[in-house]
């Protein structure tokens, strides 16, 4: 067990490049499994989400080597169906594996998925997806196991869009027999390039990005090479720490255009903001208060909701935030009133009278991006700052102590006693 202590009011200023995206990457691994042969993927951050995806890849047998940024997939001896539980339980993500297992061997085998403690996360959606295209599904005492004789192509019409089941479908309709639909599809940057990589193996899908998808099932898939998208998440989470610290950060390897909602909350915030072709950069000194409601994209996204939120508890005048995907998004509220913050929390709504200064105190990071949003806040509070759990941290930002320490900030990790 680990914790960050973080001497804060110290002003960030640099250029930070941002690695691909996990959110990318994860589906993109599981597609692998759709083929026999060594796929290669590039800007591969070292995050314990990636890691636990290589553990379950490697017990299904896959052999994967790291050469630097660079992953080599072989997916040619792969002989188990089935996924071992307690690395079900580690992380969410692995149920992206169910997709790609049913498309090439008609079978899979796996327990309810486990990821943050952000409220309740059902795969009912997956489940109906795969339905929809011929799967026979069955749970039982916490196991579900999906077959099929032949998957057929279908009609998927999501009641909401989901990221993880839009994925899904897509994985396990492309070895189908014929043409699958999905309508109200979700729109996210990284459901395009899991298109992308899919079609670089022979698939046929078009639509991605969009709320409609149609994918031409075909025989045979091959492996392919790709670089992951940037990440959008943690840029975003860079651009935030540019303006809690009132510094000057341009963060590069990135499409402005996937942050566009942010931005223009930056802006209303009263940050500086100046784009090029693959960067952003952010000056910020007096800030305002904004209301901000989450959304599937390209609404604002939920992963950036506790960074945001860090910020505003210093922006002067009174913010309103109100998380519309996943109950219990508001877990790092507990720690900021710790460290000063002003905040009240009605459900799903979070009310936040902002502050000249946070102080520094001792907080734990609850999940991934609560804890993004605690270093937040104390690389601004007054004083030292200790963050326990740094484990969740590091399951979505790759060593974020040395990245912030190159942009001026005094942060340090140390053993837990
Ligand atoms: C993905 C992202 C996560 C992000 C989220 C929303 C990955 C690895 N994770 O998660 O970082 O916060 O999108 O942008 O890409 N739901 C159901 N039934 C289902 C599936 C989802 O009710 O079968 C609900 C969830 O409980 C949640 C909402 O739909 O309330 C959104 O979930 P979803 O879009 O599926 O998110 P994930 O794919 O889990």
């Amino acid at each position: 067990m680990e914790k960050f202590i973080v001497k804060g009011e110290v002003q960030l200023n640099g250029n930070i490049r941002v690695s691909g995206a996990k959110n990318a990457i994860l589906p993109i691994m599981a597609a692998t499994l759709l083929c026999s042969g060594i796929s290669i993927i590039h800007d591969i951050p070292y995050l314990r989400d990636i890691t636990v995806m290589q553990d379950i890849l490697g017990l299904l047998g896959a052999k994967i080597t790291r050469e630097g940024s660079t992953l080599l997939v072989d997916t040619t001896n792969i002989k188990e169906i089935e996924i071992p539980e307690h690395l079900m339980r580690e992380m969410r993500a692995s149920v992206f594996l169910m997709g790609p297992l049913l498309g090439r061997f008609n079978k899979v085998r796996l327990s309810y998925p486990g990821g943050c403690a952000i409220g309740p996360r059902p795969i009912d959606l997956h489940i109906k997806a795969l339905e929809k295209i011929g799967a026979r599904v069955k749970e039982s005492f916490g196991f579900i196991k999906a077959s099929a004789d032949c998957l057929t192509g279908g009609e998927i019409n999501f009641d909401y869009p989901s990221v993880g089941a839009t994925e899904n479908a897509m994985m396990a309709s492309v070895l189908a027999s014929g043409l699958t639909v999905i309508r109200n599809a979700a729109r996210e940057p990284e459901i395009y390039d899991l298109q992308v990589f899919l079609n670089k193996m022979g698939a046929r899908i078009t639509g991605a990005g969009t709320d409609t998808i149609q994918i031409y099932g075909c025989e045979k898939l091959v492996p392919a090479e790709h670089t992951v998208m940037s990440d959008r998440i943690q840029a975003g989470t860079f651009l935030l720490a540019a303006a809690i610290t009132r510094g000057d950060i341009v963060v590069e390897n990135i499409m402005p255009e996937h942050l566009f909602t942010l931005i223009d909350k930056l802006k209303d915030i009263g940050a500086q903001i100046t784009m090029g072709n693959n960067f952003i950069r952010v000056k910020a000194g007096d800030l305002r208060g904004v209301d901000i409601k989450t959304l599937p994209y390209p609404g604002f996204p939920t992963d950036l909701q506790a960074p945001l939120l860090s910020l505003l508890t210093v922006a002067t005048g009174t913010s309103i935030i109100t998380e519309t995907i996943f109950e219990n998004r508001f877990k790092h509220v507990n720690e900021l009133l710790r460290m000063g913050a002003k905040i009240k929390v009605e459900g799903r709504t979070a009310i936040i009278r902002g502050m000249p200064k946070l102080t520094g105190a001792i907080v734990a990071a609850t999940d991934l991006r609560a804890g993004g949003a605690l270093v937040l806040a104390a690389l601004a509070a007054e004083g030292i700052s200790e963050i326990e759990n740094v484990y969740h941290i590091d399951r979505g930002y790759e060593r974020l102590e040395e990245k912030l320490q190159s942009l001026g900030a005094n942060i340090s990790r140390h053993k837990m006693g």
